[in-house]
C-alpha cells in the first residue's frame, strides 16, 4: 500500500461523545450540540481527528436515543438540525470530522412506521417490522429473551401478531429481508451524508442479517449480502469512515467484514477482549479477576488476525462500559499512572484508536448505593430478573456499581465547581462526586495530567508512519505482568513496553528488544535504552523508538 493513500481514519484518533452527558449549554440538565460545539477547541487540542457522535436523533429516550424516533430530525433537548449543521462546519474548521451512530437494527415503538405497523396489517410499514401468529399454544412464537429482560416477543392486538424486539418493548426491531425497509435505511443514510458528515459507527450490526424464524440472530444468514449493498448504496466512493458494532465478531469472522476486497465495513468494533473478563454463567454481572495473559492473548489474536488484511478499532471504553482504569487499571492510588498506561498501550497497537468522553483524564465507576440512582433501562430490566430468581439486593447493586453502563453516563467532569460544570441546572444522572478532584481543567493544568498523555499519543499517530502501518509483533505473551510488543516499518522500529501491575517488577528483558533510542512516551519518567534487566516502576509504561 501506498503510505500516502492512506485513509484518514488511519492516521486519526477517535474520540466518542455521549451527548447527553458531556455539555450543558442550556442549563436544562442535559447535554446538547451547543454544548459540544463550545468544547470543539478542547477536543481539537486533544489531537482528535473525529468524534463519534452518539445518536442525536429524535428519541423518546428510553434507551437514550438508541430508540430513535425520527431518523431525520434532532431530539429538541439536544438541538436542532441547524445546530447539527453547525456542529459538522465547525468540527471541519477544526479539522475533525462527525461520525453519526446508525441505529437501523430497531426503532423507537414511537417512530411513525411502528404506530402505522400496530394499525394495520396492511399499511406498508407493518412489513417493516418483524410479525410473526402466536405459537401452536397461543402463546410466543418461541421463548426468546430481551438483551434488557423480559420476553422479545410482544402481542399487539390491533394486528393480532407478536412483534419481535431483541433489546427492549421499547425497540421493536426492523425486518432487514424487505427490500423496500433497506432502500428507506440507504436513503436516510446518503441525507446525512449529504450533510457531510464523517461516516457512520453502526449500531448492532451483526444483527441485520438475522432469521428469526431458525433463531439465528448474531451473523445471521443475510448479513453480509446486506452490508454488501449497504456499501455499494451509500459508502461507495465517498471518503468517510464506516465501523460496525459487533458483540458476535471474532478474529476469524472479521476478515468478513473488513476485508479489502468485501466492500462492506472499514472496521469493527469487537468486544472479545471485554468478554474475557466476564463470568461464564452471570456475564458481566460478576466478573472475573483481571488476567493480564488472557487480555492480552485476545488482544494479539485480534492483531495478527488483520495485520495484512482489514483493520482494527482499539479501545477499552464505550458508553456501555465501565470506566477503564476501574477494571484494567488502578482508580486508587495509581489512577493517573495507570490510565497513562491504558492508553500507551492502547494507541500503539495498529489500529485506530477511540477515547471516550472522560477517559482523557482518568474518569473512574462512580458508586450508586441506592437502585433510584441509576438510570439506565439495562438496570431497570435485569434487577427485576434477578430478583425474581433471588439474588440479594446488595449483590445486585455491587455488580451494577462494577460493571453497569452508568458508570460511562455520569456526566463529564469539566470542573471541581457545581454539577462538575456540566450543568447550571440538575443533571440528568447524579456528577461522580470525586469530580472535585478529577476534571478536565485540573487535569490540563499538570502537565504531568492524563490528558498530556493522549495528546502526546494523538500527536505521535499524525506524524509516524510506523505507529498507524508498522508490523506488529507481541513479545512475552505469557508474561503476567508485562504487556509488550514492537512495531516496525522500513527499517524504523519501536518498543512498548508497561507493567500492569502494582508491583515495582524487574523484566528479564527478551534479547530482541535490548537496545538504545528516544522516548517516544512514557509515564513514569523517560527512557533512552532497555536493559537486559528492566526494572519497572508500578503501573510504568513508554514506548522508545530504536537508534
Ligand atoms: C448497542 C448500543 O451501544 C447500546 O447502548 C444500545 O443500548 C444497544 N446497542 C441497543 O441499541
Amino acid at each position: 500500500m501506498q503510505r500516502d493513500d492512506l485513509p484518514w481514519w488511519k492516521k486519526a484518533t477517535g474520540y466518542q461523545v455521549y451527548p447527553r452527558s458531556f455539555c450543558d449549554s442550556d442549563g436544562d440538565g442535559i447535554g446538547d450540540i451547543p454544548g459540544i460545539i463550545s468544547k470543539l477547541d478542547y477536543l481539537a487540542e486533544l489531537g482528535i481527528g473525529f468524534i463519534w457522535l452518539s445518536p442525536v436523533y429524535r428519541s423518546p429516550m428510553r434507551d437514550n436515543g438508541y430508540d430513535i424516533a425520527d431518523y431525520r430530525d434532532i431530539a429538541p433537548e439536544f438541538g436542532t438540525l441547524d445546530d447539527f449543521d453547525r456542529l459538522v462546519t465547525e468540527a471541519r474548521t477544526r479539522d475533525i470530522g462527525i461520525v453519526m451512530d446508525l441505529v437501523v437494527n430497531h426503532t423507537s415503538n414511537e417512530h411513525d412506521w411502528f404506530k402505522k405497523a400496530c394499525a394495520s396489517r396492511e399499511a406498508p410499514e407493518h412489513a417493516f417490522y418483524i410479525w410473526r401468529d402466536p405459537g401452536p399454544d397461543g402463546g410466543p412464537p418461541n421463548d426468546r429473551t430481551a438483551i434488557f429482560g423480559g420476553p422479545a416477543w410482544h402481542w399487539v392486538e390491533a394486528v393480532g401478531q407478536y412483534y419481535f424486539a431483541y433489546f427492549s418493548a421499547h425497540q421493536p426491531d426492523l425486518d432487514w429481508q424487505n427490500p423496500d425497509l433497506r432502500a428507506e435505511i440507504y436513503d436516510m443514510m446518503n441525507w446525512w451524508l449529504d450533510r457531510g458528515i464523517a461516516g457512520f459507527r453502526m449500531d448492532v450490526v451483526s444483527l441485520l442479517g438475522k432469521d428469526v424464524d431458525t433463531d439465528r440472530l448474531e451473523e445471521g444468514p443475510y448479513l453480509h449480502e446486506y452490508l454488501q449493498e449497504m456499501h455499494r448504496q451509500t459508502l461507495a466512493g465517498r471518503d468517510v469512515v464506516s465501523v460496525g458494532e459487533s458483540w458476535a465478531v471474532t478474529p476469524r469472522t472479521a476478515p468478513l467484514y473488513c476485508g479489502r476486497d468485501r466492500g462492506e465495513l472499514d472496521m469493527v468494533f469487537q468486544f472479545n477482549h471485554v468478554g474475557q473478563g466476564w463470568d461464564e454463567t452471570f456475564g458481566k454481572w460478576k466478573p472475573k479477576p483481571f488476567d493480564l495473559v488472557r487480555f492480552k492473548r485476545v488482544l494479539f489474536d485480534w492483531q495478527r488476525a488483520l495485520t495484512d488484511d482489514g483493520w482494527n478499532s482499539l479501545f477499552l471504553s464505550n458508553h456501555d462500559l465501565p470506566r477503564q482504569v476501574s477494571v484494567y487499571g488502578d482508580d486508587g492510588r495509581w489512577r493517573v499512572r495507570s490510565a497513562k498506561m491504558l492508553a500507551i498501550v492502547m494507541h500503539l497497537m495498529k489500529g485506530t484508536p477511540f477515547v471516550y468522553q472522560g477517559e482523557e483524564i482518568g474518569m473512574t465507576n462512580v458508586v450508586f448505593e441506592r437502585l433510584d440512582q441509576f438510570r439506565d433501562l439495562e438496570i431497570e430490566g435485569r434487577y427485576a430478573e434477578m430478583m425474581a430468581q433471588g439474588l440479594a439486593m446488595e449483590d445486585f447493586l455491587a455488580g451494577a456499581n462494577l460493571s453497569g453502563r452508568d458508570n460511562a453516563r455520569v456526566p463529564m467532569q469539566w470542573t471541581g465547581g457545581p454539577q462538575a460544570g456540566f450543568t447550571t441546572g440538575t443533571p440528568w444522572i447524579e456528577v461522580n462526586p470525586n469530580h472535585a478532584e478529577i476534571n478536565v481543567a485540573a487535569d490540563r493544568a499538570d502537565p504531568d495530567g492524563v490528558s498530556a498523555t493522549y495528546r502526546t499519543l494523538a500527536g505521535l499517530r499524525r506524524r509516524m508512519p510506523v505507529i498507524v502501518q508498522g508490523h506488529f509483533a507481541p513479545v512475552t505473551e505469557d508474561d503476567p505482568r508485562v504487556f509488550a510488543y514492537t512495531r516496525e516499518l522500513d527499517g524504523e522500529r519501536l518498543a512498548v513496553i508497561a507493567n500492569f501491575s502494582a508491583e515495582a517488577i524487574v523484566f528479564q528483558t527478551p534479547d530482541e528488544l535490548v537496545g538504545e533510542g528516544e522516548c517516544l512516551v512514557a509515564n513514569a519518567g523517560q527512557r533512552t535504552a532497555i536493559e537486559a534487566r528492566l526494572e519497572l516502576a508500578p503501573y510504568e509504561a513508554f514506548a522508545l523508538r530504536y537508534r
